[in-house]
């Protein structure tokens, strides 16, 4: 199954690359019930996005002293310790010490909420399991990924995608698994870039101090299966404007509790703002659209095809807004070619 080259293979390299896109929470997660293990106090439901994407390419080699990184071709040490934290579960399942050279690129920023992690490890474990001949079911994939980032476990697969919580200690039981196909409902998703600096306070630093200071840690905990259950039957039905209010719901949800942190976490600027109350505008004057944001100040306003244009010229004006991409909804995580790695 690995991609290996004539040369490499009797080199000792076994390589492999792999393609995962990210993907954007309609239900939120937020909180662990273990950081170790990257286990959420909630289920979460997602969509994967088309157009953006993590490409990586992994070589196990023999000849290497320890693991090397390299994120859109420069060499990213502070990242590493999280790739090989990443490398030493595919190594451990296939029962070798040999390191490994990571090389990711991403077609959009890194590491500003627009969920590069979550693609980023998805392609890892894809391509890792590829080059090791491991063998991994999906479901296996998932839970490696979810070990990686928790989100990542959602990118494993395409289109709506569901991410149970989980009762077991293990988390043998906390995985993602696929809903319906992208094509079955394609919507399309504007991403408002309204910053390309890396955020200052990373999701599990922000959630764990959730979970420690915020009041509304419980109520958030209470009410999450109800917004699944709400979320899930919008998706069957295909009612957008359910899925609209149960997802608005649930991310000024997410963040109220982290705004309600001690400190605050307030990952919003003002063109965060604006945009949110452009798209609400939008929605009341019959534009089938809604926002979601994650913990950055990106806005992602989710929309039937038909009003992407609208939806992305209007944000395109809200002052602040640097950048609009658009996409619609993506397949699952893939093998690809090693070629197929430059950035296109
Ligand atoms: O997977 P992480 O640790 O990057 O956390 C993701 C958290 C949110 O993006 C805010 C919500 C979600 O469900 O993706």
């Amino acid at each position: 199954m690995s991609v290996a080259l004539t040369g490499a293979a009797a080199a000792g390299i076994r390589q492999a690359a792999a393609q995962a896109q990210p993907n954007i929470a309609l239900i939120k997660y937020w909180g662990k019930r273990d950081v170790a293990l990257n286990l959420p106090v909630v289920g979460s439901l997602s969509i994967t996005l088309d157009s953006l994407w993590t490409r990586t390419s992994v070589q196990f080699d023999a000849a290497l002293s320890q693991d090397e990184f390299l994120l859109d071709g420069r060499r990213d040490d502070a990242q590493l310790r999280r790739v090989a934290k990443c490398l030493d579960l595919l190594r451990a399942r296939a029962g070798t010490h040999v390191r490994a050279r990571v090389e990711s690129s991403n077609n959009f920023p890194t590491g500003a909420g627009l969920a590069s992690s979550a693609s980023g490890f998805a392609a890892l474990i894809v391509a890792g399991n590829a080059a090791l001949d491991l063998d991994l079911s999906l479901a296996e994939q998932s839970i490696f990924a979810r070990r990686c980032s928790g989100s990542a476990a959602r990118s494993i697969f395409g289109g709506y995608v569901e991410w149970t919580r989980g009762k077991r200690d293990d988390g043998s039981d906390s995985l993602a698994n696929p809903m319906l196909d992208a094509s079955a409902w394609p919507l399309h998703v504007v991403v408002a870039i309204t910053s390309k600096r890396e955020k200052a306070i990373g999701s599990t630093e922000g959630m764990n101090r959730t979970a420690d200071t915020s009041p509304y840690q419980r109520a958030w905990i209470d009410g999450q299966e109800t917004d699944l259950v709400i979320a899930r039957a919008a998706i069957q039905a295909h009612d957008f404007e359910k899925l609209a209010d149960i997802s608005e719901h649930s991310c000024l949800k997410m963040h109220a509790l982290a705004l309600a942190a001690q400190p605050g976490l307030l990952y919003w600027n003002a063109a965060t703002m604006d945009c949110m109350h452009r798209v609400r505008a939008l929605r009341a004057s019959g534009v089938p659209v809604f926002f979601t944001i994650d913990a950055g100040p990106q806005v992602k306003a989710v929309c039937e095809p038909q009003a992407a244009a609208a939806v992305a010229a209007a944000l395109r004006e809200v002052p602040g807004v640097l950048d609009v991409v658009e996409t619609g909804l993506g397949p699952a995580a893939r093998l690809i070619e090693l070629d197929e790695l430059a950035v296109a």
